[in-house]
């Protein structure tokens, strides 16, 4: 087999990173897949990086802990060149977080906040998520049209994950503009995201210091309360975790939920069976359907940052110290080494172990909220909006250009007011 990983593109090799691709990514790495499996390409921010794109080499990296979170390993920081492009990545004290650090202080920080943020507190917060669910749609139901991602996918989450934290609901349009600006320039200019990053510090920084005042039963006061053989974590510890949950719960959920639609609103047959299981009161195609939406399409289209601390190799490819690694989440969830018929979109797979919330010890924390959102987002749509259908031809939609996330600018619909 052929392996190619310098940044000369071979001649048959779909180009990376363009307006196309960004639309439709799945045939470049399908051949990257092939081709060069573990393959060295300049990013668009200029940095060179290595892509992983076999499930097999994707899953084993991501659970490598010779492949380092802590942006301190990448040579170009080390040696003062170039950026990594870590959104915020100036504001320092909320960047100590899950998705920057390695063991131990990961293992201790990850267990801190597993105390406060138990899947129970997810499971008693689903009214919450259906109240938020039926709310945001009882505001374009009666007009026939709606664009799902302002007016449904993006709203959500936010509002959901400032609930839980105790954020006070007249505050939390404050974290919603804020999180726009993030989530439109995550690829792009940085000024108005650090100023953005800057007054979400500012303002959880006054919230944790008011939750050790007085206390209630938010994510907040619980991560403030959170013990673990006498240890606790510090002002800034809990104030980085509560803005990692936001940061890493925001726009995936938007992804989830815009991506899943688009793939149900795609795929007729799927879609219907679906609604068919769901008026019969049967929500077990719902459960094997979100995680094959999550396979088929899912919001996180490359895992985050990795670092080689020293030289090793990934699916044969020398890799040296320094170098950026990247697990393409999306090229591992569509191997054929892995999964019968990758491309097509199958609700009820159940052989269906994707990569979509990671691997190892960083594995998605927010995986149970994220399905809570997710089931009671499309399950509510279809069962509401039961005619729900593209208002544009496909060809039209644009999808935001970022470099981890993968998700729609918009999703128009229609539907019988
Ligand atoms: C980590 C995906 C929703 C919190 C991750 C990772 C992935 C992921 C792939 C691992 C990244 C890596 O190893 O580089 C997703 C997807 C979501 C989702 C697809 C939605 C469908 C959420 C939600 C929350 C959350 C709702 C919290 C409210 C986190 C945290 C981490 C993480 C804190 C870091 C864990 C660690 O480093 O130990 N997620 N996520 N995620 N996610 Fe999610």
């Amino acid at each position: 087999m052929h392996h190619k990983n310098d940044d000369n593109r071979h001649p048959d090799q779909p180009p990376l990173f363009t307006w196309e691709f960004a639309g439709d990514p799945y045939p470049a790495y399908a051949w990257l897949r092939e081709h060069a499996p573990v393959h060295r390409t300049t990013l668009p921010s200029g940095v060179d990086a290595w892509l992983v794109t076999r499930y097999a080499d994707a899953r084993q990296a991501l659970a490598d802990q010779r492949l380092s979170k802590n942006p301190v390993h990448h040579s170009e920081a080390a040696h003062g060149k170039g950026k990594v492009g870590i959104p915020g990545e100036r504001s320092a004290n909320l960047m100590t977080h899950l998705l920057n650090i390695d063991p131990p202080d990961h293992t201790r920080l990850r267990r801190l906040v597993s105390k406060a943020f138990t899947p129970r507190r997810v499971a008693e917060f689903a009214p919450r998520v259906q109240e938020l669910t039926d709310h945001l749609i009882d505001g374009f139901a009666a007009r026939g049209t709606a664009d799902l991602i302002h007016e449904f996918a993006f709203p959500l989450p936010i509002y959901a994950i400032c609930d839980m934290l105790g954020v006070p609901p007249e505050d939390q349009d404050d974290f919603r503009d804020w999180a726009g600006m993030m989530i439109r320039h995550g690829g792009g200019p940085r000024g108005g995201v650090a100023r953005s990053v800057k007054r979400m510090r500012t303002y959880l920084a006054e919230l944790i210091h008011r939750k050790r005042e007085e206390p209630g039963e938010d994510l907040i006061s619980g991560l403030i309360r959170a013990s673990d053989h006498g240890e606790h974590l510090t002002e800034n510890e809990a104030a980085a975790m509560a803005f990692i949950l936001l940061f890493a719960g925001f726009e995936t959920t938007v992804n989830l939920i815009g991506n899943g639609t688009y793939a149900l609103l795609r795929n007729p047959g799927q879609r219907e069976r679906l609604q068919r299981a769901l008026a019969e009161g049967d929500e077990s195609l719902l459960a094997t359907g979100i995680e094959e939406l999550l396979r088929y399409d899912g919001p996180v289209e490359l895992a985050t940052w990795r670092f080689a601390t020293r030289e090793l190799t990934i699916g044969g490819q020398r890799i040296a110290e320094g170098d950026p690694v990247l697990v393409v989440l999306a090229a591992a969830d569509r191997d054929p080494e892995r999964f019968a018929d990758p491309d097509i979109l199958d609700l009820a797979r159940t052989d269906n172990q994707h990569l979509g919330y990671g691997h190892g010890i960083h594995y998605c924390l927010g995986a149970p909220l994220a399905r809570l959102e997710g089931r009671t987002a499309l399950a509510t749509l279809l069962r509401r909006l039961p005619d729900l259908r593209l208002s544009v031809d496909p060809a039209e939609l644009r999808w935001r250009g970022g470099l981890i996330m993968r998700g729609l600018r918009t999703l128009p619909v229609e539907f019988t007011a």
